[in-house]
This record gives structure tokens, C-alpha cells and sequence, in this order.
């Protein structure tokens, strides 16, 4: 294993036991509206995952959402830290939430990893190496056709455009008969599901780039297409997503993209 990923997983899988730990009992605060909350375990698992790097990358920067970030997509050796992805989720107890690092060079994702210490479920990739989940190879799915897929969304903490954009998609793909529709509280997680084939396709129209860093490069590595939410190639800068497996994937754009 590529000594990027190694320690991507080990990180990952320390922080989630203390996420683990902690669920049930974290201080829970507002961090600007009733809806974007932090905890206790968002701030430990933080600071488990950075020191475990800057122990063996001392010079290396941070892209991360609860400390102060050090770097980005222009840094020569970045890691992009979400200690734990649906702290909603978690803050009420709903045990479906996830780890996600990645590691990125000049802004080409090299290594991924995403953990849900729920279903003891570790998801992983490096660049031309395959997507892995608990060490076996996964694919995305072969549904062709919107009516044979189930989509996964997210909403952000906004009750305005983005919110009623968001509905517009979901009504959209009802329109086309879709199989079904999913809205389960962590994008790190949904992205996975598509990786490994239990969703076909996903879309969220704001997303900070710690969401989708690993989880972008681990549904390319499965074989799935990833955008923005104009139909361009994800980048780490997008700020959105629409990803799916190949054979959907200008069905799936053509219904949900929302260009600028
Ligand atoms: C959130 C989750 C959620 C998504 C939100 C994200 P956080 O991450 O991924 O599924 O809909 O847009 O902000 O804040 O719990 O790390
Ligand atoms: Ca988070
Ligand atoms: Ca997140």
C-alpha cells in the first residue's frame, strides 16, 4: 500500500474509534445557524487526523473544516480532512455518518479514504490503483436507464435557491420515473454507495471540497463519472457534485445540472 494511503487509513480508522466513543455523549454547538452544528468529536477527531500527519509530513498543508486550513488546490502535498461528515446525523444520535481523508498533489487527488465506523466499512483508493471497500475491489453499477436507478441527494444548511434548486432535481427525476430517491445525511457516504454500486448516481449543489475530496477519487477509481453541477469535470474547487455510474451519466447531468 502507497505510504500516502497507509496513513490516510490509519488516521481515519483512530479517528473513528473516538467518533465511536463519543457518539451519544459530544457536546453539541451551533456553529452560525440551528442547522450547522459541531461537536466535541468533530474538533478530537480533527486533531487526531492532523497530528497523526504532521508526525510523518511535517511541511505538509491542510484544507479542513473545523481548524484553520493551511493550504489548497495549488499546494505541492495537501491533505483534505472532514473528521466527521454528518455531524447532524451524529448530534441526534443517528449512527450514519463517516471519516474522510484525502491526500492531493498540486490538486490531482492521489490517495482517498472514507470510514463509516458504523458498518465497520472502510472505502479506499489511490490514483490508478482501483477503489477498494474492506480491501476488496468495487465497482459502480450498470443501470442504464432512470428507472432502474436509485439517486442519493443532499441539501445544504440554506432554506432558499439552493434548497428549492434541489427540490427542482428531485421532482425532475420523479418526472423521469426514477426508482427511487435518498436523502441519508452524509455526502462522504453517498458518494461511497455510488462507488460500490448501491446508489447509480448522486447529486448535491453545495458541497465543501472535504466532502468529495476522497470520495470523488474513489468513484473515478470505481469506474464513475464525476461533475459539477454545470456538467464540468469535478475539480477540487467545484463546490458541487452530480456523479453516477458511466452509463447514466449524460442522463443524469442532462436532468439536474444547474449551470451558473
Ligand atoms: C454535511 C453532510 C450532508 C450534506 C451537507 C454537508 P457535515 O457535512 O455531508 O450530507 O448534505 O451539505 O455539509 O457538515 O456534517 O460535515
Ligand atoms: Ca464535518
Ligand atoms: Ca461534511
Amino acid at each position: 500500500m502507497n505510504v500516502h494511503l497507509e496513513l490516510a487509513t490509519r488516521a481515519a480508522k483512530t479517528a473513528g474509534q473516538r467518533l465511536t466513543e463519543l457518539l451519544g455523549k459530544a457536546k453539541v454547538e451551533q456553529k452560525g445557524s440551528t442547522q450547522n452544528l459541531v461537536t466535541q468529536a468533530d474538533l478530537e477527531a480533527e486533531e487526531i487526523i492532523t497530528s497523526m500527519i504532521l508526525d510523518a509530513f511535517p511541511d505538509h498543508k491542510f484544507l479542513r473544516e473545523e481548524g484553520e486550513s493551511t493550504g489548497g488546490a495549488d499546494s505541492d502535498h495537501l491533505w483534505v480532512i472532514d473528521p466527521l461528515d454528518a455531524t447532524n446525523n451524529y448530534a441526534h444520535g443517528i449512527p450514519h455518518y463517516a471519516v474522510s481523508v484525502a491526500y492531493y498533489q498540486k490538486g490531482a487527488p492521489i490517495a482517498g479514504v472514507i470510514l463509516d465506523p458504523t458498518r465497520d466499512e472502510l472505502f479506499s483508493a489511490a490514483r490508478g490503483g482501483g477503489a477498494f471497500l474492506n480491501g476488496e475491489p468495487i465497482r459502480v453499477s450498470k443501470h442504464a436507464e432512470l428507472s432502474d436507478c436509485i439517486i442519493g441527494t443532499g441539501f445544504y444548511y440554506d432554506r432558499g435557491a439552493l434548497m428549492e434548486r434541489t427540490l427542482k432535481g428531485v421532482h425532475d427525476l420523479f418526472k423521469r420515473n426514477i426508482r427511487g430517491i435518498r436523502r441519508f445525511g452524509s455526502a462522504a457516504v453517498d458518494l461511497c454507495w455510488v462507488a460500490c454500486g448501491r446508489f447509480d448516481g448522486f447529486f448535491e449543489y453545495r458541497l465543501s471540497p472535504w466532502d468529495y475530496a476522497a470520495g470523488g477519487l474513489i468513484i473515478e477509481e470505481a469506474g464513475g463519472k464525476c461533475f459539477d453541477r454545470n456538467g464540468e469535470p469535478l475539480q477540487l474547487d467545484s463546490g458541487s457534485v452530480i456523479v453516477s455510474n458511466h452509463n447514466i451519466a449524460g442522463k443524469l447531468v442532462d436532468v439536474v445540472k444547474w449551470t451558473d
